[in-house]
């Protein structure tokens, strides 16, 4: 099991305080319960453009975290979703989705979560560059399930540690993906979805990429990619994926960066094959012919002997 730094973490990693976390997941679990009220009585939708919802659940729930964020750390700076932009030349910096699934929330369809990742970024560091992630917390108020990460310190649930899987090829994989909610018709993904679910056990598409994220930490995915994310999606899974002993990376399998246009995260073990499937892709090279299911079974028959 992996617990070095994250891949593209440049700066040294901060030791974590401990009450980080616990801290954090009171105020998910609160932001969480406000989720679960609106989303019983129902919102009313808004488009910020294309298809990207908006609802009074994501601006009521920014704030809430925004004003609790600011009583448990007042030195923290604060990157919203819905705005908020906080102090953040300070040394520490929360990215905070409060509502990830909005498209989901929105239509009453129980998939979306809080999520907030903590970055430490020593005095000096280049605006351009990234800190080290220290503490993630991701709630899932429909389940009560509370994901947590500490830099060093391995990823849990409900305080219990949890592990990525041990699924060694991508023909045994579950994976997950996502589409954008802007300028969707430019979006490649399709694609990448056909050859990636013809390879694979499947590809879902749940909607909210922070529990993405969490569910390969969980081993419940054995990999997740997305084109254009953004770090209040991204920084709290990255850090429980890490954490958990998994790898997160570029298509490439360059260092991610919370700046990255893209975000392979995986157990580790099927890296390999899904960079080289990227890669194929990309150059539209080397592809292997979609395989009938007469040579699925095969090599599935194979694969036990
Ligand atoms: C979205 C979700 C979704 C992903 C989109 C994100 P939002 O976040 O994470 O799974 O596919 O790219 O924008 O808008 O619900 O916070
Ligand atoms: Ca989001
Ligand atoms: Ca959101």
């Amino acid at each position: 099991m992996t617990r070095d730094k994250p891949e593209g973490a440049t700066a040294e990693p901060a030791a974590p305080d401990l009450s980080w976390v616990p801290r954090a997941a009171a105020i998910a679990r609160e932001a969480g319960a406000r989720l679960r009220e609106f989303f019983a009585a129902g919102v009313e939708t808004e488009y910020k453009g294309d298809v990207d919802l908006v609802t009074v659940a994501d601006r009521t729930v920014e704030k809430l975290i925004r004003g609790r964020l600011g009583e448990a750390f007042p030195e923290h700076g604060i990157y919203g979703e819905e705005g908020t932009r906080e102090r953040l030349e300070g040394e520490y910096r929360w990215y905070v989705d409060p509502l990830d699934g909005t498209t989901n929330f929105a239509h009453g369809f129980p998939q979306f979560c809080v999520s907030m990742g903590l970055e430490h970024r020593p005095i000096g560091i280049k605006a351009d560059d990234d800190g080290a992630l220290v503490a993630a917390v991701i709630y899932d108020p429909t389940r009560d399930e509370l994901y947590t990460a500490e830099l060093g310190r391995g990823a849990k649930l409900n305080g219990r540690p949890i592990h990525v899987s041990r699924a060694a090829e991508l023909a045994e994989a579950l994976l997950a993906t996502g589409f954008p909610s802007r300028k969707r018709h430019s979006s490649p993904n399709v694609h990448f979805y056909q050859e990636f679910t013809l390879r694979s056990h499947g590809v879902r598409r749940a909607g909210s990429a922070a529990l993405d994220l969490a569910y390969v930490a969980a081993g419940r995915l054995d990999a997740f990619w997305e084109f254009n994310l953004n770090p209040w999606d991204t920084a709290a899974g990255i850090l429980l994926v890490t954490e958990a002993g998994g790898r997160v990376t570029s298509f490439a399998g360059e260092p991610y960066r919370l700046d990255s246009r893209e975000i392979l995260a995986s157990n580790g073990l099927i890296h390999g094959e899904l960079t080289q499937l990227f890669e194929d892709m990309f150059a539209g090279r080397n592809l292997a012919p979609i395989p009938t299911p007469e040579e699925f079974a095969r090599a599935r028959a194979a694969r036990e002997r």
